[in-house]
Parts: structure tokens; sequence; C-alpha cells
């Protein structure tokens, strides 16, 4: 079974995360799925939008950090990279439908997305700094402009997670539902009824502001970020996560 659920519905595509038994944890794999997908859905004019969801309870635990220790990204050609250029360049509507644990890239593709539903369970957080890492995807220039700069540093600094209620006030996610899908769903098929030149046109206007400099910071992050997973604070928290794993 692939571990991203690919189906289209009328004009929707939904990406679905499909690796429950370990939260939906991001693999290599997964990047490059969703990476093609989003490529292709951006050349395909029988989608007007894409719905990223997941399967289980969780949205996804970020990436998966045996792959950050056994194959560490660091080129621009990584599959996370890779990742990160098409959901930067996405330029149809990219919706997500949120529940559980969305930890560490589970977020800050959020960033990314033009609409976002949480379940009212859902749980944020970008804990990069307790793993020794650096924020990506471009975060650390779209978060601090969404939700201002020291309410930003203190999510970043400290780790600490937050709620669907504090991501709703934050401008993070559009709307709470307990069926989250249902409504990204609805959402989608109303875009996808709209004129499609319009939606891009409108969508390309909106993200025009914020693009290059988005682009430039995602690149600084991730030199930084690439040297981080060298280093010795990003080893020891791997390897506690590791520890907790062989005694669980
Ligand atoms: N990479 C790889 N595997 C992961 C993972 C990740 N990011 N997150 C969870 N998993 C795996 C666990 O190893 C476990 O697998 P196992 O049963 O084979 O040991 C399974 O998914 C379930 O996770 P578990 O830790 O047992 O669930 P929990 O409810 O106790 O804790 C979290 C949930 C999210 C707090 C915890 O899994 C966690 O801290 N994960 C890492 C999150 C993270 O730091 N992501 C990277 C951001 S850059």
């Amino acid at each position: 079974m692939s571990e991203i659920l690919d189906t289209l519905s009328g004009a929707v595509r939904y990406l679905s995360f499909n690796r429950p038994r370990k939260m939906n944890a991001l693999s290599r794999g997964m990047y490059a799925h969703l990476a093609k997908a989003l490529n292709d859905s951006a050349g395909d004019f029988s989608v007007r939008a894409v719905i990223i969801t997941s399967e289980g309870d969780h949205f996804t635990a970020g990436n998966d950090i045996v792959d950050f220790m056994d194959n560490p990204p660091s080129a621009d050609s990584s599959e996370v990279a890779v990742f990160l250029a098409a959901l930067l360049n996405f330029p149809k509507p990219l919706i997500a439908a949120v529940k559980g644990n969305a930890v560490g890239v589970g977020t800050t593709m959020l960033l990314h997305c033009d609409v976002v539903v949480a379940t009212p369970s859902a749980n944020f957080s970008m804990p990069f700094v307790s793993l020794g890492l650096v924020p990506e995807a471009g975060s650390t220039f779209l978060f601090p402009s969404l939700v201002g700069y020291q309410r930003a540093a203190k999510i970043f600094l400290t780790g600490e997670s937050f709620s669907s209620t504090q991501a709703l006030e934050m401008g993070l996610i559009a709307e709470i539902d307990g069926d989250a899908l249902a409504v990204a769903t609805r959402i989608a098929q109303q875009i996808a009824e709209q004129p499609p030149q319009a939606v891009i046109n409108t969508k390309a206007l909106l993200k025009a502001r914020n693009h290059d400099s988005v682009a430039a910071v995602m690149r600084a992050e991730f030199e930084i970020f690439a040297l981080a997973l060298q280093s010795d604070e990003a080893m020891e928290a791997f390897m506690k996560f590791m520890a907790k794993k062989g005694s669980s």
C-alpha cells in the first residue's frame, strides 16, 4: 500500500499521508510522491484544487527522524527540498485538512496552504530548536509575518505546541470542524467550480508579495538546517528519540 494515497475525485486531487503506524512521519519516498503530484497537478487542467490530508488519527509527526539520521538532506535535489520548492510554487489552490498532531513540517507546510481546516483537537508544533535544528519551509519568514515576532519567537524557541483555537486566532487555519476533511472537500469543490484562470491569477497575486523573500529564506534555512543535522545537538536529540523508541 502506498504511503501517499493519491486520488482524483471530480476536479479535486487528494494526497493523503498513509503511514499511520509511524504517525505519518514523512519519508523521502513520501516527499518525492508529494512533489511529483503537486508538479503534475500544476500542469493538469483536470485538477482544479489539491487537498492534503491524512489517514489514521494524526496529520503527521513531521520528517522521519530515522531518515534524517540515515540520509541527511543536503542538496537542492534532496526529496524534501524538491517538495518544499513544489509547495512554494504550486499555482493552484492547496487545501489542508488537519487532525491530531501536526509536527514540524506538518505545521510549516500549512503556511503555504490557501485554506486550512482543522479538527478541534488538532495540535500544532514546530520543535526544530528542541531537536537541535532550525525551522524550515520559509517559516522563519512566514510565521512571524502571520503572528508577529514575539509570538513566533516564543513558539519557535520554546518548542511549545498550540491548539486549533490558538491556530484559528493566529490566522494559521481558516476553520475548525469535527470533520475537517468534509469541510475541506466542500471548500475545494466550491473553488473548483470557479473560473480556473481567475483562481490561479488570484492566488498568484496573493502570494506575489512574499514569493521571492520566502524562496530566499528557504534557501538560507536549508543551508543552516543541513549543517545543524550534523551537529552534536541534533545527534543528541535524535539519540534520545531513538532510545525512547527502543524502550517502548
Ligand atoms: N520520525 C520517525 N518515526 C516517528 C516520528 C518521526 N518524526 N514520529 C513518530 N514516529 C514513530 C515512533 O517511533 C513510533 O514508532 P514505533 O512504534 O515503531 O516505535 C510511532 O511513530 C508512534 O510514535 P510514538 O512516539 O510512540 O507516539 P507518542 O504518542 O508517544 O508521541 C510524538 C507522539 C509526536 C510526541 C512523538 O512521536 C515525537 O516526538 N515524534 C517526533 C516528532 C518530531 O520531532 N518530528 C520531527 C520534526 S523536524
